[in-house]
Order: C-alpha cells, then structure tokens, then sequence
C-alpha cells in the first residue's frame, strides 16, 4: 500500500496495558513539545473524532458485553479508519505532530494475543485502517499486572477481584506487546513504567529526546 503523505510533524504513539500510565505520560509529553515550540494534537484512541467516539462508546458500553471478538475488532478499524483519515493524516500534512494514546499495537495485543484472533487478518485491517500510516515512535509502557491493578483500585477506590482469568488475559495482553516491541525495534521503545510518574517521565523524556537528536541529524545529513 502506498504511503500517505507526510508533513514535518511527528506522530508518536503510547502503548501497554490498562492503568500502566499511557495517558499521565501522553500529556506531561505534550506539554513538554509545546514548551520545545511544537503545537501537538493529543488525541485517544478510540475516539478522537465525533464519529470514533461514538463507536467508542459501543465497545466500552458494559451492555455490549455479548459483542463477538469479530464484531469488536471491525469496530476497532471502523473507528481507526475514521481518526485517520478525519485527524490524523490531514494534522499532519500541516506539520502538525500528534501524540495518539493508543493506536494500531493495541489492536494486534488485545485482539490477536488476548482474544485469539488471526493475526494475519489484524495486520492486514490494521493496514487498511491506517492507510499504511505508522508511527515515528511508539513508547510501550511496561508494568507487571498487578502493578496495574493497584492502580486501578487506587483510583475506583474499590478492591476488585483479580480473577485467574483476568490475570491471565492481561498476562497475554502484556506479553503480546513485548513480543510487539521486539519485531519493531526501531519504532518501538519499552519505558519501565513501574516507578512514580515522574520517574517514568524522565525515562519517556531520554526516549523522545533520543529520537529527536537522531531524526534532527538524519534531516542534516
Ligand atoms: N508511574 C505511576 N505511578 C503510580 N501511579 C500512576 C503512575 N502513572 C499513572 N498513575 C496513576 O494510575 C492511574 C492510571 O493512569 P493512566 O495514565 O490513566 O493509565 P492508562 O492511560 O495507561 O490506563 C491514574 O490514577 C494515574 O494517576
Ligand atoms: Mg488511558
């Protein structure tokens, strides 16, 4: 598939489970750009677009909890497709940069590694859906499960139960991604994220300065 075209904005993504910190550090680097006099578009996925949101709200509804692993990972590219297209390309035929929570890995760890679909089928929706658009920079976050999970207690202010069952979904969720970030070495970067939120950021902060001294001396050359 041919590339979309591209202005001079950077488009970096976050990746990893629920509760590792994606959105906290999504914001503290968006303003960390724009204090570096970039003009960053944070957006999430799903959502991100009055149409994406609305699919959004379809797959985190707890009513659609019959809903197929199929018809969840169309709805998934649906959404994509539209962020895409509606945001994302034309953002950054402007130059403008974007920092998208979550994107295309997501679907492939939750929905292949988690639910068991074809990967194949993924990639090849994925690639669809993006018009063949990736990022410059992925940041996974990595924190073992139960990190997570006392953050998510923390927050509902509720002990949940950590089922068997749900551990071992959001075990294969993780090492999905892993096994992600090592295919993709170049665009993918892990960051502990088991540490405070400002620890993490510094180590989010040495990823991204590291891609832009590398990308800035690429231009020069
Ligand atoms: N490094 C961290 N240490 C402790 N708590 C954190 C850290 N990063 C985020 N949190 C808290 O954990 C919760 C989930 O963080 P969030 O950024 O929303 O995660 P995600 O977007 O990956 O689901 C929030 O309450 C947030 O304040
Ligand atoms: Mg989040």
């Amino acid at each position: 598939m041919r590339k979309p075209p591209r202005g001079a904005g950077l488009f970096i993504t976050f990746e990893g489970i629920d509760f590792c910190g994606k959105t906290t550090q999504a914001r503290i680097l968006a303003s960390y750009l724009k204090g570096k006099g970039y003009n960053p578009l944070l957006i999430r996925e799903p959502g991100g677009d009055r149409i994406s949101e609305k699919i959004r709200k379809i797959l985190l509804s707890e009513k659609n909890a019959n809903m197929t692993p199929l018809t969840e990972l169309l709805l998934y590219e649906a959404s994509r497709a539209q962020l895409t297209q509606k945001v994302i390309l034309p953002a950054l035929q402007e130059g403008r940069s974007i920092i998208c929570d979550r994107y295309y890995d997501s679907t492939l760890a939750y929905q292949s590694y988690g639910r068991g679909l074809d990967k194949r089928i993924i990639r090849w929706l994925n690639q669809i859906a993006t018009y063949g658009l990736s990022p410059d920079l992925t940041i996974l976050i990595d924190v073992p499960v139960e990190v997570s999970w006392k953050r998510r207690e923390k927050e509902k202010r509720k002990k949940d139960r950590l089922e068997k069952e749900k551990i071992e979904f959001h075990r294969k969720i993780r090492q999905g991604y892993l096994k992600i970030s090592r295919q993709n070495q170049k665009r993918m970067k892990v960051v502990d994220g088991t540490e405070d939120i400002d620890k993490t950021w510094q180590r989010v902060k040495r990823v991204v300065d590291s891609y832009l001294i590398k990308s800035y001396s690429l231009v020069k050359e």
